[in-house]
Parts: structure tokens; C-alpha cells; sequence
């Protein structure tokens, strides 16, 4: 259901792949909710996956851009702003990658280029970003900017590797960005905490299917979807939210503030009476 949230906005979403991306679905919902968009990913992510499609879907403007480098993103905020016709009123960071995952390096054998990139990719392009809209004054007064995170940011989760640093950098930014956009045009910045989704960044994550049992267990309310995701996303672009800024909140299911549930107790005892078979 369309409530005109985003009507007569102007949004730039990074990160959509296909259709199983947290971006798309983000895309979706903000077209729904009347936003006019520009969509952007690296050159080759736009060559192997299905962008093209989404912009046809939503009547958006795709342009190329590598999140990490600056000159790109110059092209691309100058670019969107004329294509859309004018500042934008909200952005998504939905970006991760690790060399060191990808590579099947393990956290206590990483190799530091690897970790560069990471850390280049999943966090300071969040601050290029930023820094590149700010530098060309390319956000409307009481804009939203939201990026992706993930709760390995406070709590270590096996095999998540070197994204859980990355995270917590990401999320670090949010805040020391927040104080500063927040103080000189009213931008607010968020990250927001999804639970672990089937996309083909959550798919590089060793046993994710383990994880996303584990998290289903555990959490009350179950794992967030993607499509929720996108619509917990929405409200954080809308006028609905204008005083929330520089806070990561958990989009989870309640996952974050269990310790035990009654359905993975269960599970426990199970495999425990296993192994004393
Ligand atoms: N899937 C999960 O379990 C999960 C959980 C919590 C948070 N997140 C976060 O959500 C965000 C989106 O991931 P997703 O799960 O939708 O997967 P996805 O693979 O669909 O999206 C990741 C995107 O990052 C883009 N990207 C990589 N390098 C880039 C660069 N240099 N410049 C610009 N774009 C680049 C990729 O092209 C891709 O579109 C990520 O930040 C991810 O860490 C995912």
C-alpha cells in the first residue's frame, strides 16, 4: 500500500544489483511512494546485473559510478541533480564488499590490501558520499541519508570477518557526519541494523543459512525481509522522522536484545541429545 510518503522528492540509491538487492526493494517502495530517483552502481555491476530493469520499473535515471572514488561521485551527484531536476531529498549507502571474504582469508591471517578495500567500499565511500553532497550542496535542508549495517558492528559473529570493522567505521561516520550536516542544513544521518537476507552480498557470508536460522530463532518477531527493510527505509526518507539523526537502529526482529530464546533452547538440546547418542 502507497501512502505518498516520498511524493515530489528527489532520492540517489546506490547499490542495487538485482532484484534480491536491499536497494531495489528500496527503490521499489520509494518509486511507490511517488520519489523520483537516480540509480547508481560500479560499471561492472551495472553490466552483470540487472539495473536496467529497475530503471524501467521506476522511471529512473541510472548512472555509473565506484562509490570510492571521488571524482565518480563529483560526475554522478552533478548528473543526478539534473536529470531529477534539482537537489536531491534523500540518499541510500547500501554497499559492502570484502576482499578478504571473497578470498576466503581468515580474521586472524588478513591480508591488509584486502582490508584497505574493505574498509574503502563498506565504510568511507559512506563518507564520500556525504562529502561529495555536502561539497556541491546536493541536499535539500531536512534531507535523509541511511545506510545498511549489520550488528556485527557491536557484537562478533562468527566468520563475519572483517565486515564487522567495517561496519562499526560506517556507522561511526553516521554519527560524526550527523553532528556536522545535521548542524549547518538540518541532513540527518542513520544507519539502520537489518537482519541477515538472502542477497548476493549476504549470500559471501560463511553459513548464512546457519546464521538465518540462528537469528530466526531467536528473534520474537522473526527475521526482517528485505521488502520490510524497504519500508522501514521509507519512513526514515518521509517528513514522519525529521528529528531522528545520527543513530543505528536495529531493523531486526528484537534479535539484538536476546540473549536465549525458548526455539533455539530447543534446537540446543536437540543437537545435544546427538551428540550423546
Ligand atoms: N544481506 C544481508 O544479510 C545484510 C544484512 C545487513 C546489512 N546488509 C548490508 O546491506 C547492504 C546492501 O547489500 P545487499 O545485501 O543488498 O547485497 P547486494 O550484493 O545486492 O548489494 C551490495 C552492493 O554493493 C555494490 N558495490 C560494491 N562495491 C561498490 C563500489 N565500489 N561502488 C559502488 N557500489 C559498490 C554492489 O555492486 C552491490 O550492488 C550492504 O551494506 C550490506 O552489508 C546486508
Amino acid at each position: 500500500m502507497a501512502y505518498n510518503l516520498l511524493k515530489g522528492k528527489k532520492g540517489l540509491i546506490f547499490g542495487a544489483l538485482n532484484d534480491k538487492s536491499i536497494a531495489w526493494k528500496v527503490a521499489e517502495r520509494a518509486h511507490e511512494e511517488g520519489a523520483d530517483l537516480v540509480l547508481t552502481n560500479t560499471p561492472v555491476s551495472i553490466r552483470l546485473g540487472t539495473i536496467d530493469e529497475l530503471a524501467k520499473k521506476t522511471n529512473a535515471t541510472v548512472i555509473p559510478a565506484d562509490a570510492t572514488n571521488t571524482e565518480d561521485l563529483t560526475t554522478l551527484v552533478e548528473k543526478g541533480m539534473e536529470a531529477v531536476g534539482g537537489k536531491f531529498d534523500f540518499v541510500l549507502h547500501s554497499i559492502g564488499m570484502s576482499p578478504n571474504v571473497r578470498k576466503k582469508r581468515a580474521y586472524d591471517d588478513l591480508n591488509y590490501d584486502f582490508l584497505s578495500k574493505t574498509l574503502d567500499i563498506s565504510a568511507i565511500s559512506f563518507h564520500k558520499v556525504i562529502q561529495t553532497c555536502k561539497k556541491l550542496d546536493a541536499i535539500n535542508e531536512w534531507g535523509s541519508v541511511v545506510a545498511l549495517t549489520y550488528v556485527a558492528a557491536q557484537r562478533t559473529l562468527f566468520e563475519y570477518n572483517d565486515m564487522a570493522d567495517a561496519k562499526a567505521m560506517l556507522e561511526s561516520i553516521a554519527r560524526s557526519f550527523g553532528y556536522i550536516y545535521g548542524r549547518s542544513k538540518h541532513i540527518r544521518i542513520n544507519t539502520i541494523s537489518q537482519s541477515p537476507t538472502l542477497t548476493t552480498a549476504g549470500s559471501g557470508v560463511k553459513g548464512i543459512d546457519k546464521l538465518m536460522d540462528f537469528s530466526e530463532r531467536m528473534a520474537p518477531l522473526g527475521n526482517a525481509t528485505a521488502d520490510e527493510c524497504a519500508d522501514f527505509t521509507i519512513t526514515l526518507f518521509s517528513d514522519l522522522t525529521r528529528k531522528i539523526t545520527m543513530q543505528n537502529l536495529f531493523h531486526d526482529g528484537g534479535f539484538s536484545s536476546m540473549g536465549m530464546s525458548k526455539s533455539a533452547m530447543v534446537q540446543y538440546e536437540k543437537s545435544f541429545e546427538d551428540c550423546n547418542d
